[in-house]
């Protein structure tokens, strides 16, 4: 089966470092998920690939979504996305504060948990949690057979193959396009989406893998910033919603194998603390890929320019004033839902190249495990 892959066969090939080798590996990644889950002949979705039945899909009340550090924050992203296209009301939660929660339950829950290896402690702590109160369990995985997916009513797994490097990449990337799967999925299967426009939004998704070739073609441009910025000492990342999450994911990213501060806030929050910190120092990252809420984070970025921070735009929108910024990362023109996945390629990258210019250890960062199996 394309899901059984052994560590020891991955090799580097030719790559500097394994995260950077796993960075490149994400088109390929993403094409093998999809393809595991979509007919792109029909324009289908493979049904016995997933968790819901038509009737599990119709009722279903509450998810709540646990997972810890990367694998959160995919699960954030698939918080948006289930309330957006599916309508569902649901929480991402992370694991070690779930799994000693006084929570409140409804009466029809599931619980979906996220996790690379599927082997870490919280994560099964809430898993096992959540099924002694009766929920439903559903593991997104990318290791078959792994105590999660062993754990869960059903699984649906990321065709990422062997992640070596600390720092997840391609299995971040691919748990975000397993819930963008999974939100058009029961999004249509409620009713809410339909046949025709489930097939436009998969023909669009089916093009996934070229965008994020695209971003990787820009390597270079993102080296060059790097080494532009290679003095500074506090990086914010900025954005909204799904952009939000990004941010997120951005600045854990940057302090996990580059030791940088950093820090992801909610544009809009930014004044309400945080920006006290802002001075001619520091680099803003703001992420605006959100039709919505593009101008909203536009008028963010313009606060901490009034404060002289350097900023860079990560952004599918036309820009006026480019002057303004020191560096625009252009995102391929793809549906909103979609964008995180070929943002979050620029700012691994961007990691990446920070730490690789302060010489750090990049695929074993200090003090850290790539599964931590222990409470
Ligand atoms: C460790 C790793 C992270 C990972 C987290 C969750 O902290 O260093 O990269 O996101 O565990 O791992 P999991 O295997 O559950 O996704």
């Amino acid at each position: 089966t394309p899901i059984s892959w052994s560590a020891d066969g991955a090799k580097r090939g030719g790559f500097r470092h394994f995260m950077l080798k796993e960075i490149y590996d994400q088109p390929q990644a993403i094409e093998d998920t999809l393809n595991h889950y979509i007919d792109a002949q029909t324009l289908t979705i493979r049904r016995e690939s997933m968790p819901f039945t038509k009737e599990q899909a119709q009722q279903v009340e509450n998810i709540t979504i646990v997972a810890c550090g990367t694998a959160y924050h995919a699960g954030m992203v698939g918080q948006n996305l289930l309330e957006q296209l599916a309508r569902v009301r649901t929480h991402a939660q992370i694991a070690s504060e779930y799994r000693y929660q006084d929570t409140v339950y409804s009466a029809n829950e599931t619980l979906i948990a996220v996790s690379q290896s599927g082997e870490t402690a919280d994560t099964i702590a809430a898993v096992r949690k959540a099924k002694n109160n009766g929920h439903r369990i559903v593991a997104l995985s990318n290791v078959l057979g792994s105590t999660v997916a062993r754990e869960a009513h059903a699984v649906m797994y990321t065709l990422a193959g062997p992640e070596i490097a600390v720092a997840s990449t391609k299995a971040y990337t691919t748990q975000v396009l397993l819930f963008e799967i999974l939100a058009l999925d029961l999004g249509n299967l409620r009713g809410l989406i339909s046949e025709r426009e489930l097939q436009d939004c998969l023909r669009e998704l089916l093009r996934l893998p070229g965008q994020v070739r695209s971003v990787l073609e820009r390597a270079g441009q993102v080296e060059h910033f790097a080494h532009s910025m290679r003095m500074c000492r506090d990086v914010f990342f900025i954005g909204r919603q799904l952009d939000y999450c990004t941010s997120l994911e951005a600045a854990l990213k940057l302090k996990e194998i580059s030791y940088i501060h950093s820090e992801a806030y909610a544009a809009g929050e930014l004044k309400h603390g945080t920006i006290a910190l802002i001075d001619e120092t520091t680099l803003v990252v703001a992420t605006a890929t959100q039709e919505r809420i593009f101008l909203k984070t536009l008028s963010n970025v313009e606060e901490v320019r009034a404060r002289g921070a350097s900023i860079l735009l990560i952004t599918d929108k036309e820009i006026q004033n480019e002057g303004q910024f020191q560096d625009i990362w252009p995102v391929p023109g793809m549906r909103d839902i979609y964008s995180p996945i070929p943002a979050t390629v620029y700012v691994q990258l961007f990691a990446y190249y920070m730490a690789l210019q302060k010489g750090c250890d990049i695929d074993k960062p200090r003090n850290l495990a790539k599964s931590v199996t222990v409470e």
